[in-house]
């Protein structure tokens, strides 16, 4: 009932000539129903020309950051208008990475989130536990810290339109797929949480799996109830690879 959404975060990798170069080998080996969704991230660089290349088809794109203010003086930044200009349909925000790394707090996430909601952009809403925090029997605290504070200030009705990403940190970039019982149950946590605020939106929000996803454990991530696609990194940077991963996605 819900549709799958297959998104490829390239992170800080390709030019556009190697985007340019992905996308011809990956398009044509899409399936030709639409299903699942499919959402290609790449830097801003590559935005304007990964948005010419997919026109007219059904891969979608998606920024890796934003920011809240439609503009001022916010020097690196790029606002909602700017990305909706070049055709975005969508934008990662509070990736694990951004969190880190360039200090993304809650707070601004909870005025990103309805910001980019409010421009028309859909917005994959990054949350997820580090291993400390795993270990110290922390998961279910930390996620819904996350939910409540990166979504405060979206409407009950509207959180449908918000996908959720949970990325476990320990398995980003590391090889150390979450188990599939671990991602349903970082899923079926994160839908609980919602379903408090609105049940019938949370029976429709998208919940994507990141984490080493990789052609092999596709299918079983995909598998569990909870689990609606998945959020790639390294995988999605090969065109045979994340077309393998959609597939997996597809049959499932
Ligand atoms: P990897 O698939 O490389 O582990 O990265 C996951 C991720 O961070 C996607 O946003």
């Amino acid at each position: 009932m819900r549709t799958p959404i297959l998104a490829a975060n390239w992170k800080m990798h390709k030019t556009v000539a190697e985007a340019e170069e992905f996308l011809n080998a990956f398009l044509p080996s899409l399936p030709a129903d639409g299903e699942p969704e499919v959402v290609i991230c790449p830097p801003y660089t590559a935005l304007a020309p990964v948005v010419e290349l997919c026109k007219g088809g059904p891969v979608r794109v998606a920024a890796q950051n934003m920011h809240e203010e439609r503009s001022g003086a916010y020097t690196g930044e790029v606002s909602a208008p700017m990305l909706l200009e070049l055709g975005v349909q969508g934008v990662v925000l509070g990736h694990s990475e951004r969190r880190k790394l360039f200090g993304e707090t809650d707070e601004a996430l909870a005025r990103k989130v309805p910001a980019a909601l409010a421009a028309g952009l859909e917005p994959i809403l990054c949350v997820g536990e580090d291993e400390g925090q795993r270990d110290a029997d922390e998961t279910a605290a930390i996620l819904t810290r996350q939910i409540d504070a990166d979504l405060a200030d979206v409407p009950g009705e509207d959180l449908e339109r918000v996908v959720i990403a949970y990325e476990p940190v320990w398995a980003i970039g590391t090889g150390r797929t979450a188990s599939p019982e671990q991602a349903q149950e970082a899923a079926a946590l994160i839908r609980e949480r919602l379903a408090a605020r609105d049940s019938s939106a949370a029976e429709r929000v998208r919940i994507l799996y990141g984490g080493s996803v990789k052609p092999e454990n596709a299918s079983e991530l995909m598998r569990q109830p909870d689990a609606d696609g998945a959020l790639v990194g390294g995988a999605s940077l090969e065109a045979q690879d994340f077309a393998a991963i959609v597939r997996a996605a597809g049959s499932e």
